[in-house]
């Protein structure tokens, strides 16, 4: 019987679609990190996403959409995953007593892999869903409020060490298997992958932190207006109106 060339193109799929979300990420990183240039950078930032360098308004429907397309490649990409995840518990037991026995880091590092992608599957759509329905409220004051009075910060938190851990890992582990950037000496080339892993890693981490402190100091000294109406063109700092004229 002729071998079938499915599983080949399922993981050159899963490969396919792990890259393109990793680099979005590393994208989307930065955009968010404009928080700490200041809360008029990231209003500048949220506008460019909704094209205000195209068009004379903006339209956050384009943020929705993006997200839609994100979203999409994200379920595309857990659903070829779950042919690796162990099946059923005898499975798990008997993997984790190995990864246990053999203390090889790279296993260790595939399970890692697992446990924050399964973690995702719910974290990650939070954060999307919301995206996707109310792309009009990014801005520095809408996403500080979203972050300290509407709790999302433990969810960010938790999302965040998934993220970077899973997409780190991720990519340390499409290197090794397609053969990029492992060099003549394969032995020398994978130490050298894994300092870059572990590099990326806290690098995005460190970033991720300070944006989210920066936009928890927003949130807190806002939360006293939280609920009270904002001037629409703008989410910034400025454009909160208290009852009775801008405070
Ligand atoms: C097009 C899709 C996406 C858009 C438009 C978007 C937008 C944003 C925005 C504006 C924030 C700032 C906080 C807020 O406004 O609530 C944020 C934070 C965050 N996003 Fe996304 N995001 C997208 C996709 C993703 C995906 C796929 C992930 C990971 C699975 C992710 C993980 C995070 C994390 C961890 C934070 C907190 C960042 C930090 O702590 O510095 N995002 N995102």
């Amino acid at each position: 019987m002729a071998k079938s060339r499915m599983p080949a193109r399922l993981d050159l799929w899963q490969s396919l679609s792990g890259l393109v979300l990793a680099l979005f990420m590393w994208f989307h990183m930065f955009f968010v990190a404009s928080i700490l240039l200041g809360a008029e950078s990231f209003d500048r930032v949220a506008g460019w996403m909704e094209g205000s360098m195209l068009f004379e308004q903006t339209y956050p429907i384009i943020v929705s959409m993006a997200a839609m397309g994100v979203f999409a490649l994200f379920v595309l990409h857990a659903l070829l995953a779950l042919r690796k995840f162990p099946s059923s518990y005898r499975q798990y037991r008997t993997f984790h007593g190995h990864m246990k026995r053999m203390g090889h880091e790279d296993t260790t590092l595939w399970f890692v892999q697992v446990f924050t992608g399964f973690a995702m599957f719910f974290l990650g759509s939070v954060h999307l869903y919301i995206m996707m329905t109310r792309p009009d409220t990014i801005g520095a004051y809408g996403s500080a409020n979203r972050v300290v009075s509407e709790w999302m910060w433990p969810l960010y938190l938790l999302l965040l060490l998934a993220v970077e851990l899973h997409g780190s890992i991720g990519l340390y582990r499409l290197a090794i298997k397609w053969g990029f950037l492992t060099g003549r000496n394969p032995v020398e080339g994978r130490k050298k992958l894994k300092r870059a892993k572990w590099l990326v890693t806290v690098f995005f981490l460190a970033l991720g932190l300070a944006s989210l402190a920066a936009f928890i100091k927003i949130g807190v000294t806002q939360s006293d207006h939280y609920g009270q109406p904002v001037l629409p063109a703008e989410h910034s700092l400025l454009s909160v109106a208290s009852v009775g004229g801008v405070s």
